[in-house]
């Protein structure tokens, strides 16, 4: 873990060069106009209504409820999600990726957590720095979570394997000892809370690679860290799923395979980092932290959450659907027996999973991305009847959902995909998507985190009401 070496103050920033090339002194330019931002706004609008509350919404999970502050992604229920601003495809074309011998690569997730947390575009060397950063933060895990990761049951849940991993950590929170010192003032948190944030976010290739080495190897390593490597790459090379020196190469790549499964890494981690402030994960993140939890503690509880099958764990029943249709259809491209299958589901009163979602009313553009992919590759997956039947469910299943009538949106969102690409490269253990989801989804709520404390914003305490106080509401409106 790397402890700040020094702490900038504002007066310094002066000194700063417009365009830093280190993420926290961008943070420290951008700071002062943000803050003033939200005084002007709370001071001049503190009373405007925006959203009614209905007896609905209260027993009906909040659904749409406008009542959160979300600095980085929003939702949009026809485009889908826009990182800054920013569509998928714009990120595709905007961010910096790594270079590979002249040829574009995807996108580096460390691209995109410089979009979230400042609103800029990274220069190339920006987001080179910021590779190297966590790079170099991430080399070693603390020796107790190395431990305590020993002494776990091997066949426990990969996602209870990453909360208690984050949890630890929370040992060198450098906010919890600054905290507990009393020796910082509120508006210093958000720099403690950043290295927090930033270590985190590093430690998570190693914390993987030790899960997935937990439920497959023993505990033995499956690969090695390599601090001239991005993110992904590492990720991808401590779950032995490289073919370079750094991994065993568990699954035989040959060089074009193995690149690609990096990329594929590059991909899913950079469009997982965020989908605004409401769902389970996110929410979770930004309301223990708002009791001044540290970020390992915060992250953990959002991780508890992703682990839920209405959430992040709906990859691994895509996986499983899709493993168990072909079994029982003669061939995935047979559009009826397609059919009948998906209406005997139905029947049944089961879901269609990897379809619909609670916000969108359009295919995710996530699992566009995925399918271009997919599309690009044809070689490599024309013959895995897995993604054959994937993609002809994306244009079948919508017809039946529809004549079905029930569903808000009918079309594929990101789980339809994700899993079974990951599922193609020879990741076969279903539970552990959702780990790499976790390692994904850090970058989102933790930027959220550090603006929190940017803005000094309070603890969240929202009323609660019991059945009696809603019947009485309930009532008084009935007798108008
Ligand atoms: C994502 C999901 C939880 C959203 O739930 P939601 O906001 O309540 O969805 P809707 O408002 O469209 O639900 C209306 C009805 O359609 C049903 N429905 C929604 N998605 C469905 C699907 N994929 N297959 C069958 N029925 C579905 C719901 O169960 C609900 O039925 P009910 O009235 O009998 O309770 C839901 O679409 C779902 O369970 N999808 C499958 C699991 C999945 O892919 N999850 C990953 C999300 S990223």
């Amino acid at each position: 873990m790397i402890r700040p070496t020094r702490i900038l103050k504002f007066n310094e920033s002066k000194l700063l060069r417009i365009q830093s090339l280190d993420l926290k002194s961008t943070m420290v330019n951008l700071i002062p106009k943000r803050r003033a931002e939200l005084l002007e706004i709370r001071k001049n609008y503190q009373n405007l209504k925006v959203d009614d509350i209905t007896i609905g919404s209260i027993i009906g999970g909040m659904r749409g409820n406008r009542s959160l502050l979300w600095q980085s992604t929003s939702l949009d229920p026809e485009t889908g999600i826009k990182f800054q601003g920013y569509t998928i495809q714009e990120c595709q074309d905007l961010l910096p990726s790594v270079s590979n011998k002249g040829k574009k690569e995807n996108f580096l997730p460390e691209s995109i957590l410089w979009l979230l947390m400042t609103g800029e575009i990274p220069t190339q060397q920006q987001a080179d720095n910021l590779s190297k950063e966590l790079a170099t933060r991430g080399t070693k895990l603390p020796e107790y979570t190395i431990k305590i990761m020993n002494d776990l049951p091997k066949n426990m849940h990969p996602m209870t394997q990453l909360a208690i991993g984050l949890a630890s950590m929370n040992k060198s929170s450098i906010f919890g000892e600054k905290y507990q010192e009393g020796s910082i003032g509120k508006n210093d948190f958000w720099e403690y809370i950043f290295e927090d944030v930033l270590n985190l976010i590093a430690a998570l290739p190693q914390l993987t690679g030790k899960i997935y080495s937990n439920i497959t190897n023993n505990g033995e390593p499956l690969g090695k860290f390599n601090e001239n490597k991005d993110w992904s790459y590492n990720i991808c090379s401590l779950l032995g799923m490289t073919n370079s020196n750094d991994s065993l190469n568990t699954c035989n790549f040959n060089d074009s395979q193995s690149n690609d499964f990096i990329n594929l890494m590059r991909l899913y981690t950079g469009i997982h980092v965020d989908h605004e402030g409401g769902n389970v994960s996110a929410h979770t993140t930004h309301l223990v932290g708002s009791a001044l939890s540290d970020p390992y503690l915060s992250y953990s509880s959002g991780i508890m959450g992703l682990a839920g099958p209405l959430h992040g764990l709906a990859a691994q029943e895509v996986v499983r659907f899709l493993i168990q249709m072909n079994k029982e259809i003669s061939s995935p491209n047979n559009e009826a027996e397609i059919e009948e299958y998906l209406w005997k589901t139905l029947n049944s009163n089961k879901v269609i999973p990897g379809y619909g979602h609670a916000v969108l009313r359009r295919p995710d553009p996530r699992f566009t991305a995925m399918l271009d992919f997919v599309k690009a590759r044809p070689t490599e997956f024309s013959n895995d009847p897995n993604v054959t039947l994937m993609k002809n469910l994306s244009d079948i299943t919508p017809k039946v959902l529809l004549e079905h009538g029930k569903t808000k949106n009918p079309f594929p969102n990101v789980d339809s995909a994700s899993g079974i690409l990951f599922y193609h490269y020879g990741l076969k253990e279903l539970l552990f998507f959702t780990v790499i989801f976790g390692c994904s989804r850090s970058m989102g709520p933790l930027t959220q985190l550090v603006w929190d404390r940017i803005y000094g914003l309070p603890i969240e305490r929202p009323k609660s009401l019991d059945i009696q106080q809603i019947k009485n509401i309930c009532k008084k409106t009935s007798s108008v």
